[in-house]
């Protein structure tokens, strides 16, 4: 298959799957994986908790935008984000000119215990991170819903379920006809 001119971008809440689902669909569709928050850390030589503590959740966000801004240019990438790239109406719009828009998500409890397994999201370092999940999740979903084109539950999925589902949607929308 030769490359498209497009890409696939996962979105959704930290904990969702969005970088282990994204590198296996990459490697299966010979795509490049693109790692917002990845990309974000290296070329600050910076930690996002870093980040946060010391400039704020705001510059944060510019830092976010500006990344995806500089991703408009590429294609054959598959892009995983960073849980909040939703909250600015103008990364909505950039999500979409960038590719098809995939929203991995979980319940809450699945969420929860993948989150708990480390302490780098400077959100969730609250006295009561179960509520926090609970609270950011209820503000963000409608806007996990605007900006997506595609749905996917994965709290009964693997990585590699999760991964195919995505593939055949991709499939299915780029009319691709051959095994990638
Ligand atoms: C954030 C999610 C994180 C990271 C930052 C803020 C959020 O990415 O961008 O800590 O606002 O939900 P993951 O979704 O990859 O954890």
């Amino acid at each position: 298959m030769s490359v498209p001119r497009t890409n696939i971008v996962l979105i959704g809440f930290m904990g969702s799957g969005k970088s282990s689902v994204g590198r296996r669909i990459a490697a299966q569709l010979g795509f490049q994986f693109v790692d917002t928050d990845a990309l974000l850390v290296e070329r600050e030589g910076r930690e996002i908790a870093e980040i946060f503590a010391s400039e704020g959740e705001d510059h944060f966000r510019d830092l976010e935008s500006a990344m995806l801004e500089a991703l408009a240019t590429r294609t054959g990438c598959v892009i995983s984000t960073g849980g909040g790239v939703i909250l600015r109406e103008k990364n909505r719009a950039l999500l979409r000119q960038l590719g098809l828009v995939v929203w991995l998500t979980a319940s809450e409890d699945t969420i929860f215990a993948r989150v708990s397994r480390t302490n780098k999201r400077p959100l969730l370092q609250t006295a009561n991170p179960r509520a926090t999940v609970t609270e950011l999740f209820a503000a963000r979903r409608p806007l996990y819903e605007a900006a997506a084109q595609f749905t996917l539950d994965t709290t009964a999925f693997s990585h590699a379920q999760a991964a195919a589902a995505v593939i055949a949607e991709a499939r299915r929308v780029f009319s691709w006809d051959t095994a990638g």
